[in-house]
C-alpha cells in the first residue's frame, strides 16, 4: 500500500495553496505515495502527529514573518511530539520585492519543528534561477526546503516542485538516488 504523506499549508492569498496542489499532483503521479491536504487555518495542528512523513508549506509576509495562520498556531507546535517524523518545507516568496528576506519564513518553521524532534529533509540548491539576495533559509547555497515564488516566477514552480519531489521522495527512501 502506498505511503501516505500530511501536507500542511498556511496561505493568505492562495499562492502555497496552489503550491500544495502541485505538490500533491507530482507526488502522487509517481504512484509511490498519496498526499492529504491540510490547511492550517481549519486544521486541528496535532493531526501533524498521525504521519510519518510531513510536507509544511509557509508563506512570508511583513519582511520576514510567518504567514498569519502558521503563526496564530504557532504555540501549537510546542505540544506536538513530532520525533523521528520527516520533514519537508517548501516556501512562497516574492524575490524582487523582498529580495532581503526571501522564504525567509522556512527557517523559522524548520527550526520549531526540529525543536520537537522532527528531520529535516527535502533541500535543494539555490540555482542560478534565483535573483534575491538574502535568505534566512539558505545555509550554504542550499534552501533548507523549497523555494517558490510564483510572483515572478511561476513559469518555474512546476519544473521546482518536480525535481524537489525527487529528493523528497529520495529522503524518504521511496526512491533510489540517480546519478546527476
Ligand atoms: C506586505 C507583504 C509583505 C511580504 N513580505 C515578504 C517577505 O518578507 N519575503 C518574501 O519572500 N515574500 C514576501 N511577500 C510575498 C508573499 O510571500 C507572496 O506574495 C506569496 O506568494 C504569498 O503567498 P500566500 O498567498 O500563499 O500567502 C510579502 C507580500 C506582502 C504583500
Amino acid at each position: 500500500m502506498a505511503t501516505t504523506f500530511g501536507l500542511f499549508y498556511g496561505s493568505t492569498e492562495g499562492a502555497t495553496a496552489v503550491a500544495a496542489d502541485v505538490i500533491k499532483e507530482e507526488i502522487e503521479a509517481t504512484g509511490l505515495a498519496t498526499v492529504d491536504l491540510h490547511d492550517v487555518a481549519y486544521t486541528d495542528l496535532k493531526v501533524m502527529e498521525s504521519y510519518d512523513v510531513l510536507i509544511l508549506g509557509i508563506s512570508t509576509w511583513d519582511i520576514g514573518q510567518m504567514q498569519a495562520d502558521w503563526a496564530y498556531k504557532f504555540a501549537q507546535l510546542d505540544k506536538l511530539d513530532l520525533n523521528g517524523k520527516l520533514v519537508a518545507i517548501y516556501g512562497l516568496g516574492d524575490q524582487y520585492a523582498y529580495a532581503d528576506s526571501f522564504v525567509d519564513a522556512i527557517k523559522t518553521l524548520s527550526e520549531k519543528v526540529m525543536q520537537q524532534g522532527a528531520i529535516p529533509i527535502g533541500f535543494s540548491m539555490v540555482d542560478d534561477s534565483y535573483e534575491f539576495t538574502y535568505s534566512e533559509a539558505v545555509y550554504k547555497d542550499v534552501f533548507i526546503g523549497l523555494a517558490l515564488d510564483a510572483e515572478n516566477q511561476d513559469n518555474l514552480t512546476r519544473k521546482r516542485v518536480r525535481a524537489w519531489v525527487q529528493t523528497v521522495l529520495e529522503d524518504v527512501g521511496l526512491l533510489v538516488p540517480q546519478p546527476a
